[in-house]
């Protein structure tokens, strides 16, 4: 047994991945989710399959009122939670020019505030944890097209070392920045494989290569603060 794993935005696409897998390492799994509310029961179905708990937490990261009742909830339920993922995460299109309060707001509560803050209620109820944050290759470029989206990723990033400074010894932060793994709704497999011909790698990833950057920073306790590109080179670019 290794304890509890918070996964947010655990009930489709790359968080149900890392909820699974987390799952058959051993931990009973909290499983945030906003709207996916069928997904996330499906997935709490399977998970209870393998024998293990998992229950459900609904928050919608727009309401911090409801966003700081999530730690105290599920240490409420499950007092050994020692793993968080910061996952949920909204991804939207606008140049500088193009993005209005509101969108810029969206972004960096969901991308940023909310991993911010917990954190902050995460490191207050555990004694001895891990938190990993999932960034984005473009965290490491400077790309306009996702402005702001690309902005909070780039603060997610500076606060997992910062955050891993000021946590340790008993806290490790780490984080895990994809590349191109699944295409946004509104594109198609075809849209990534396109964008995949332009990476090092020429290839795009899948969930379970986010997975496994996951598990080796879990399984490596010696290991803080630092960001495992998970991108087939992306990041190289400028
Ligand atoms: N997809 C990729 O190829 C890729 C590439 C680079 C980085 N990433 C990063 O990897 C992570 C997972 O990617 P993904 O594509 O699987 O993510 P996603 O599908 O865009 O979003 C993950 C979850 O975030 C939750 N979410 C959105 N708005 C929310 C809100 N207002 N309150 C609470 N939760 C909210 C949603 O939960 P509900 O469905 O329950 O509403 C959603 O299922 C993200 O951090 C993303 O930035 C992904």
């Amino acid at each position: 047994m290794k304890g509890t794993a918070l996964v947010t935005g655990g009930a489709r696409r790359i968080g149900r991945a890392i909820a699974r897998a987390l799952a058959r390492e051993g931990y009973d799994i909290s499983l945030h989710y906003n709207s996916s509310e069928r997904e996330a029961k499906e997935v709490a179905r399977e998970i209870e399959h393998t024998g293990r708990r998992c229950r459900l937490f609904p928050c919608n990261f727009t309401n911090m009122a409801e966003v700081f009742r999530l730690i105290p909830a599920v240490f409420d339920a499950f007092p050994d939670c020692t793993l968080l993922i910061n996952n949920a995460s909204v991804f939207e299109r606008g140049r500088l020019m193009d993005t209005s309060e509101e969108l810029f707001d969206r972004q960096f509560t969901i991308n940023f505030k909310v991993p911010f803050f917990l954190t902050r209620e995460f490191a207050r109820h555990c004694k001895r944890g891990h938190i990993i944050n999932i960034i984005d290759a473009k965290a490491a470029r400077s790309h306009i097209e996702y402005f702001a989206y690309t902005l909070s990723k780039k603060a997610l990033y500076e606060f997992t070392r910062m955050s891993a400074k000021e946590l340790a010894p008993n806290i490790r932060v780490n984080g895990v920045a994809p590349g191109l793994i699944l295409p946004p709704p509104e594109k198609d497999d075809a849209y990534l494989e396109r964008l995949s011909k332009h990476i090092p790698l020429q290839r795009r990833g899948d969930p379970q290569s986010v997975v496994k950057a996951i598990l080796f920073l879990i399984r490596n306790d010696y290991i803080t603060g630092e960001c495992i590109f998970v991108d087939g080179g992306e990041h190289l670019i400028n």
